[in-house]
């Protein structure tokens, strides 16, 4: 099964993806989590993708496209495989058709995540995330045990800089314009769509999600 999470920024697709590649033991490919491992680790690819992302503006289709290439040894695994942030634009939903087209497989589900702008800001706002481990928490809704500190690993928890209130509007304008025309594109393929309502309850969204991917729901 091979899946594509697609929502706007902050409607919690990292959240659910984690989960469930934790849960069913799936391959769970974030562009946007590489790409800030890319960054921690200072490569050139790092470094070119910088300025666009604490602009809020996508990064290269031909830089995204080569970083998940990399990964063609998950696509020939033959697990099922989350893909989440990824593909953003027709270009980069292309170029996945075509290197999954190669392996002999093709997007099965494709899960539509809805939630309204303000609900998006607040939780942007409030995000604070693992620099070391990847745990996101949220100083709202799920914060961690010890103010600033991770309670996974115990690094000190940092806020994303593409997560202040300006860069996040423009996030949002970048989904809406480059990567919402998607839900139309994969309508005319044979991908099955679901869309999900995303401003609900973690476990609520939780099960739910676990039906668009055939298992079942908890
Ligand atoms: P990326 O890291 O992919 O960011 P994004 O898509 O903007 O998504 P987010 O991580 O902000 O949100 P999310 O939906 O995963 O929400 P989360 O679960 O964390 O991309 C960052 C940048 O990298 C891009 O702007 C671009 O520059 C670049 N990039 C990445 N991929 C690219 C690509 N393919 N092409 C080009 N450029 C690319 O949840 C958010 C918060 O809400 C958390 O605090 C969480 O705890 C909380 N929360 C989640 N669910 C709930 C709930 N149900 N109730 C209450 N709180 C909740």
């Amino acid at each position: 099964m091979v899946v594509i999470l697609l929502g706007p920024p902050g409607v919690g697709k990292g959240t659910q993806a984690v989960r469930l590649a934790d849960d069913a033991g799936w391959a769970h490919v974030s562009t946007g989590d590489l790409l800030r491992a890319a960054r921690r680790d200072g490569t050139e690819l790092g470094k070119r993708a910088q300025t666009f992302m604490d602009a809020g503006e996508l990064v290269p289709d031909g830089l995204i496209l080569d970083l998940v290439r990399e990964y063609l040894s998950v696509l020939t695994s033959g697990s099922g495989i989350l893909f989440d942030g990824f593909p953003r634009t027709v270009a980069q939903a292309e170029g996945l058709a075509g290197v999954l087209d190669a392996v002999g497989r093709r997007v099965d589900r494709v899960v539509v995540f809805e939630a309204p702008d303000e609900t998006l800001i607040k939780r942007l706002s409030g995000r604070r995330s693992c620099p070391d481990c990847g745990a996101v928490f949220n100083v709202h809704f799920t914060p961690p045990e010890v103010e600033g500190v991770c309670d996974r690993c115990g690094a000190a928890l940092i806020h994303r800089k593409d997560d202040d209130p300006d860069t996040v509007v423009r996030r949002l304008e970048v989904y809406k314009e480059q990567t919402a025309p998607l839900i139309e594109w994969y309508g005319a393929t044979e991908a099955e769509q679901v869309v999900i309502e995303a401003d609900r309850d973690v476990d609520l969204i939780y099960s739910d999600f676990r039906s668009a991917v055939g298992l079942v729901a908890t």
